[in-house]
């Protein structure tokens, strides 16, 4: 779905999008996901800080098999989901960049770059 809302882009309904579980999403040259979980939504920029690739090989697979922490499938890169600081892996110490975002209407909008 890309509804616009000036500077905005709508990602998805909140409701799309169930807890403990990620999503990827394509928007213009904007390759981002999110994860909601307690009822929280983070959003990152779907790049590893180890070799800037994107996280998935499975299409909006970015937790471990747990669902407690987001990794790279590349090389296992481990980031703590509310924060996006690497706690283990290649890049240990380095943080996925973090995408503002903000809850209108019950959807997940982000500014368009
Ligand atoms: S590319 Fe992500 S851990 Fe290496």
């Amino acid at each position: 779905m890309t509804e616009n809302k000036g500077q905005l882009i709508a990602l998805c309904h909140l409701d799309d999008l169930t807890d403990g579980t990620s999503r990827g999403f394509k928007q213009g040259n904007q390759n981002v996901f999110a994860i909601k979980q307690g009822g929280q939504v983070f959003v990152y920029r779907n790049a590893c800080p180890h070799l800037g690739i994107p996280l998935e090989w499975v299409e909006n697979q970015f937790l471990d098999s747990s669902g407690s922490v987001i990794q790279c499938a590349n090389h296992g890169a481990q980031f703590v989901i509310q924060s996006g600081q690497c706690v283990s892996g290649p890049c240990l110490g380095r943080s996925l960049q973090s995408i503002p975002h903000q809850i209108l209407d019950n959807h997940i909008w982000i500014k368009s770059k």
